[in-house]
């Protein structure tokens, strides 16, 4: 029998599997993927290479990676039937709730019945991740009134992306800034979604079903539905100089209130992409005027890290990410659904790592309810 002594609530500092995929010193804002620091990865690699370097453990070779691209390339497109189904839906949905379901009917059309049988396995795996940014870009466009967009098998992931979802191609910088976004986001030890994958996939449940479960996760506020909350945090207050006033109305009226994209369960220290996220975000906007969107967030950082410093309350990943997104033309809504295209690889990391050594998950409960309760027929009931 499990004691009241033995929870932890949210499982904090419990230890829910071991794995060899990401490294996290939340005291030293370390994050490594296989070993590799993040910001070397966001400047040097790019998110095809990334997704090979999670999934099988290093580094591809050149022909491994050719290779790799190609399949991905080949599972970009959708079945017409899928299409249909993302015009069926709302338009004033949201486009999480929208990649959810048609992650889950993608496995309807392309199925891997056996998780145990390597090939279904690689194709479900590399149509994932190859399809993720045509279902996005497909429910974006439709319910924008536009036509669905063929993928392009001449652009790499990222602009390819671009391209779905505007119909023009990104620059070369553009191109870079999505590229490094995703690899930013592609991983992140065992956060809320991917346990939730984790969990899924220990039932030996398709992958399809690992992703949907982990899209489910990922929506929340708390998690990565926190890159929308931010900026919509940032339109509300409307201007650098209302921060201290709205952030002081916020705690007067709910002295718990969060403010979105700051804090962390294990970083006590500004998160290391926040920081890479905020020097492209510098770079972008060397040469334009700033967004003044940007500027409300860092003079709420500046006041944050007054307030909230000394307890180790920093922004996080999801304090800058949608001000980038913004400037590029993305909407608000879609910024989590990119959280969901780049975390793809992390996901079925795990899940790839969980079918090596599996034992359903099966934790334990502190049960607070009563105990042998009469039956009252419902006609004895008021
Ligand atoms: N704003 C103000 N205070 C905060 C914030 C915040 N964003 N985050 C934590 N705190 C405070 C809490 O009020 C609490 O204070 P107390 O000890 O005086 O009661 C203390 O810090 C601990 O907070 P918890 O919520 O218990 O910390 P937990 O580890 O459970 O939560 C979480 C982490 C959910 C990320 C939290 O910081 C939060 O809600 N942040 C805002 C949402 C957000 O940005 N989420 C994205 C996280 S990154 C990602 O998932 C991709």
């Amino acid at each position: 029998m499990v004691s009241e002594a033995d929870y932890k609530p949210g499982l904090e500092d419990v230890p829910a599997a071991k794995s060899a995929i990401s490294f996290l010193d939340g005291k030293k804002a370390r994050l490594e993927y296989r070993g590799i620091p993040v910001e070397v990865l966001a400047k040097e690699s790019n998110f095809e290479e990334v997704c090979w370097l999670l999934i099988k453990g290093e580094l591809p070779t050149q022909k491994q990676l050719a290779d790799f691209d190609d399949e991905l390339r080949q599972r970009r497109a959708i079945h017409f039937r899928l299409k249909e189904m993302i015009r069926c839906l709302p338009a004033d949905g949201h486009p999480m709730d929208a990649l959810h379901s048609t992650v889950a009917a993608l496995g309807m059309f392309y199925p891997c019945p056996n998780v145990q049988d390597p090939a279904r396995n690689w194709d479900a795996t590399c149509r994932l991740i190859a399809a993720l940014p045509t279902l996005v870009a497909a429910y974006a466009r439709t319910r924008r009134g536009q036509e669905i967009l063929e993928p392009r098998d001449d652009l790499d992931h990222a602009a390819n992306f671009y391209y779905m979802l505007f119909g023009k191609e990104p620059t070369p910088a553009t191109r870079k800034v999505l590229d490094a976004t995703l690899i930013l986001h592609a991983e992140h030890t065992m956060n809320a979604s991917t346990f939730t994958a984790r969990v899924t996939a220990s039932t030996l449940a398709t992958p399809y079903h690992v992703v949907a479960s982990a899209i489910g996760a990922l929506s929340g506020p708390l998690h990565g539905g926190a890159n929308e909350e931010a900026l919509r945090q940032f339109e509300e207050i409307g201007d650098p100089r209302n921060v201290k006033s709205w952030l002081e109305g916020k705690i007067a009226a709910n002295p718990k209130f969060k403010v979105m994209g700051i804090g962390h369960r294990v970083y006590k220290v500004k998160d290391a992409r926040a920081t890479v996220l905020q020097e492209i975000a510098e770079h972008m906007f060397a040469e334009t005027q700033r967004p003044k969107n940007y500027e409300i967030a860092l003079e709420l950082e500046r006041i944050c890290n007054e307030i909230y410093g000394p307890k180790g309350i920093y922004p996080n990943v999801d304090f800058y990410s949608g001000v980038i997104y913004q400037a590029l033309g993305i909407p608000t809504d879609v910024f989590t659904p990119i959280f969901a295209i780049a975390r793809v690889a992390g996901w079925l990391a795990h899940w790839h790592e969980q079918l090596q050594n599996n034992r359903i998950y099966r934790p334990e409960q502190i049960y607070i309810g009563r105990t042998d309760v009469a039956y009252v027929p419902l006609e004895q009931r008021p």
